[in-house]
């Protein structure tokens, strides 16, 4: 996921029209005077932000006047729509932000809207190697052309870059029993078994993503870089998850200051396995979908605090399930030292807190079980001020996507 002051790279996106910031709604009104005053007034005293306002007499009752009215995507929207309908007649929201409606419309993201190849950050371990560059660049375009019912693009790792993977792997094999949650454990050991996860290869995405797909219905999509955070969320409400193919510079195996392969095959694939941790995701997804911008904000705030460096507490000792710290030897070790300053996952009071997302972290948040986090964020999703909720149906085909 991309910096969260990227604003969802809408200037970026191939199907970006006026309309995907938008929110379109129609009412109509008793032809009595100071109802439209009345209505704008509501509007008004909840920053609900006007672009453009129709009326016309209706046709059916000259008594009312019926208005179609443009807004954006912004203010109290939930609220100002709620008091709208006590006083208006046929309330209707007519159209709302764009967002993926299953899994195909995932291709009309703009290649654009990732961020990939030469220009890496001066901190980046590879910033003064060009031919490590040249080779993350070469991986990260294998999957520009990448369409949902593709074979993901194998990728034959040299032998340095298997080396990179097996020193990595073999540092966080075995910090893993003493510091990651048992949930991480278990399905790792799976993977072992199913995937042929081992020091001396790096597996593909593309089996990796069937035993996911079998175990939870979570899918891996290649992607050449960071996506947006609204891009990268809505995914997740489809089960679907951006991963990265190119791996980090061999001279910092323990840490990375950006997704890589060892990141997202190593961090994130063993707890998409397990199904109450797959179910956080696409929660955190849905809230996502269609949202004001400032909500997306918090969102990506929580999951950088729960998913990539989320710490849990188990029979009443501190264990890891963030992705980051997981693929993280150096982070792994510091996050559960005594000097390490940990505060009770809290959503509201969490997500005012701006992520650190190239270095370790000066705050760590601990959750009792994933039971209680997928609680908070339910509760957390209702002070979304989106006027509309979404729902995830489950067919053959796979997930859809439906505005409610
Ligand atoms: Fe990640």
């Amino acid at each position: 996921m991309a910096d969260e002051n990227q604003p969802c790279s809408s200037k970026k996106r191939k199907r970006n029209t006026e309309m995907e910031t938008k929110i379109k709604f129609s009412f109509s009104l008793t032809n009595k005077i100071g109802m439209l005053a009345g209505a704008l007034d509501i509007l008004k005293s909840h920053e609900v932000n006007l672009c453009h306002i129709n009326s016309t007499p209706n046709t059916e009752n000259s008594e009312e006047f019926h208005f179609i009215v443009i807004c954006d995507n912004t203010g109290e929207l939930k609220e100002a729509f709620a008091k709208l309908k006590k006083i208006a007649i046929n309330f209707e929201i007519m159209s709302v932000p764009w967002f993926p409606k299953d899994i195909g419309d995932l291709d009309n993201i703009d290649p654009k809207t990732f961020t990939s190849g030469e220009e890496l950050k001066a901190e980046h371990p590879g910033f003064n190697d060009a031919e490590y560059k040249k080779r993350r660049t070469e991986v990260a375009k294998l999957s520009c052309d990448y369409k949902h019912d593709h074979k993901i693009p194998r990728v034959y790792y040299t032998k340095e870059e298997r080396n990179t993977w097996g020193t990595v792997y073999n540092k966080l094999v075995e910090l893993y029993p003493d510091h990651a949650c048992a949930t991480f454990n278990r399905n790792f050991q799976l993977l072992q078994t199913e995937c042929n996860y081992r020091a001396t290869d790096i597996p593909q995405l593309e089996v990796v993503s069937k035993f996911l797909q079998n175990r939870t219905g979570f899918r891996l999509r290649p992607a050449p870089g960071l996506i947006s955070p609204r891009d990268f969320l809505a995914a997740l409400a489809l089960r679907t998850f951006y991963t990265t193919q190119y791996i980090r510079h061999k001279s910092k195996p323990e840490f990375t200051p950006e997704p890589d392969i060892c990141h997202e095959l190593l961090g994130h694939v063993p707890l998409f396995a397990d199904e109450d941790f797959a179910q956080f995701a696409q929660e955190i997804g849905l809230a996502s979908l269609g949202a004001p911008f400032k909500h997306i904000r918090k969102l990506s705030r929580l999951y950088w605090y729960t998913v990539e460096v989320g710490l849990l507490k188990e029979d009443g000792k501190k264990k890891v399930y963030g992705a980051a710290l997981l693929s993280s030897a150096h982070e792994l070790d510091l996050c559960l030292r005594d000097s390490a300053k940990i505060e009770i996952f809290d959503p509201e009071e969490t997500c005012k807190k701006k992520p650190i997302l190239s270095e370790t972290q000066n705050t760590y948040f601990e959750t009792e079980s994933f039971d209680i986090l997928n609680e908070k964020m339910r509760k957390f999703a209702e002070t979304n001020s989106r006027p509309f909720d979404v729902e995830a149906i489950w067919s053959a085909e796979g997930i859809f996507l439906k505005r409610c």
